[in-house]
């Protein structure tokens, strides 16, 4: 299946592609965005790094039908990418994304949320969505929390930034069906 454009009320989501690669090595490195990442980004982060991610990582996982990444653009400026957002066939770990921080706080990452829960439900028709993430990340949390996800399990966990208490986020499809009626 080709990985289709999601569109919300703002926001224009494309399916990342080779075209992406210099946009994502100019914002994506920086600490404020990658601390809280899984730690197997490498940091510093290397200057082919966005290339590495597109071919080794986004383009065969899109080939496989196993990760969907997409850009997330404003409808009012589509050119710019302001941030990336993911779901993967991971056990316990479906679903991430990032904002550029002059774009944070406009709940754009909340709308993107909303947009690929809803293809990871009803286009791609999964049981359940599972997050890790750490607890101290409060602005992820409250995203979770805005759409009736649960908290199943906290651990230790490594990210970027150090080791933090995780915890792991649950999200049943009917849940999120019913919430939508
Ligand atoms: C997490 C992240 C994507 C959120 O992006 P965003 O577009 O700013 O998120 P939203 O504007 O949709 O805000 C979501 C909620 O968090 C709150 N919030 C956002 N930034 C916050 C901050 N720095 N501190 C406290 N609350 C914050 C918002 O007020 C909103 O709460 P509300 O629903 O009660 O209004 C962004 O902070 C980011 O890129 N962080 C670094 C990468 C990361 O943490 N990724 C997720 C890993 S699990």
């Amino acid at each position: 299946m080709m990985i289709p454009n999601l569109g919300t009320e703002r926001l224009i989501l494309k399916p990342l592609c080779r075209e992406d690669i210099d946009a994502i090595q100019q914002v994506f490195p920086q600490w404020e965005i990658v601390r809280w990442l899984d730690a197997r980004v490498p940091w510093p982060y290397p200057e082919d790094g966005a290339r590495s991610f597109i071919e080794q990582v986004v383009l065969p996982a899109a080939k496989a039908g196993t990760g969907w990444h997409w850009s997330i653009r404003r409808r009012a400026d589509p050119a710019i990418l302001i941030g990336e957002i993911t779901l993967q066939d991971v056990p316990r770990n479906n679903r991430g994304f990032w904002i550029v921080p002059e774009w944070q706080r406009h709940g754009y990452a909340g709308e993107a949320a909303d947009a690929v829960t809803q293809f990871w439900f009803e286009v791609l028709c999964k049981p359940v969505l599972h997050v890790p993430k750490a607890a101290a990340n409060v602005a992820s949390r409250r995203i979770s929390e805005r759409q009736g996800m649960r908290v199943i399990e906290v651990f230790k966990g490594q990210l970027v930034g150090g080791e933090y208490d995780f915890e792991l986020w649950e999200l049943l499809r009917e849940v999120w069906l019913a919430r939508r009626q």
